[in-house]
């Protein structure tokens, strides 16, 4: 969409500029909601209730439980939509971003997956919950690098486009073979 215009989403008709603004929203809500709650969970609850029954920690992990699931599933809706309809066009040939949103998604799986059994209730998981509060220090690290990744990618910008190298090979070419032709 953005490629269609300029660069800018400013460039954008109004109509257009809509769905990428709300799903920009979107995922910065829930990455404010979700980093939030769980930096929270980290440094207040945890301490608070350690040594404590655990039937508390399990009640908020309940309430908690959907916030995480639907969070996760906006994550992924909004990420690949800002990725796919305005990363990609946007940042056409550019290696780097490519490779900054690549890392970010696959970092963003192994907080999805450490977010999922914190909240879970499998056997095969227990072993997460009952370090709580080494699990949520290492997902707080992660989501951390996280929105690094993502601010220094939305910071950076789109490179000014370098002239396509193979449009200027075929003048030099030319350039080249006039020469050789005089030098004859
Ligand atoms: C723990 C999970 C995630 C967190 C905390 C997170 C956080 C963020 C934040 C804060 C931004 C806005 C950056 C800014 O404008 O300064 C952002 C942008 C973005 N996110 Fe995520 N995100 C997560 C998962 C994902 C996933 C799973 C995807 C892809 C499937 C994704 C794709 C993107 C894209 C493409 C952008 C726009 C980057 C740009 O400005 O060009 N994110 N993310």
């Amino acid at each position: 969409m953005a490629a269609r215009c300029g660069n800018s989403l400013w460039d954008l008709p109004l109509m257009d500029m809509i769905l990428p603004l709300i799903s920009r929203w979107a995922h910065v809500g829930t990455a404010i909601l979700l980093v939030g709650g769980t930096a929270f969970f980290r440094l207040a609850v945890i301490p608070a209730l350690e040594g404590e029954n655990s039937d508390l920690l399990a009640k908020i992990r309940g309430n908690w439980k959907k916030f995480v699931h639907i969070g996760i599933l906006v994550f992924l809706v909004s990420g690949f939509y800002n990725y796919i309809a305005v990363g990609i066009p946007q940042h056409k040939g550019d290696g780097l971003y490519h490779a900054l949103i690549g890392t970010k998604m696959l970092l963003a799986m192994y907080v999805f997956f450490l977010a999922s059994v914190l909240v879970g209730s499998k056997p095969s998981s227990q072993k997460f919950r009952n370090d709580a509060k080494k699990w949520t220090g290492v997902m707080l690290l992660v989501a951390a690098v996280i929105v690094g990744i993502s601010g220094f990618a939305k910071v950076r910008g789109v490179p000014a486009k370098s002239p396509d190298v193979s449009e200027s090979q075929p003048s030099e070419q030319a350039g080249n073979s006039d020469d050789s032709e005089t030098a004859a």
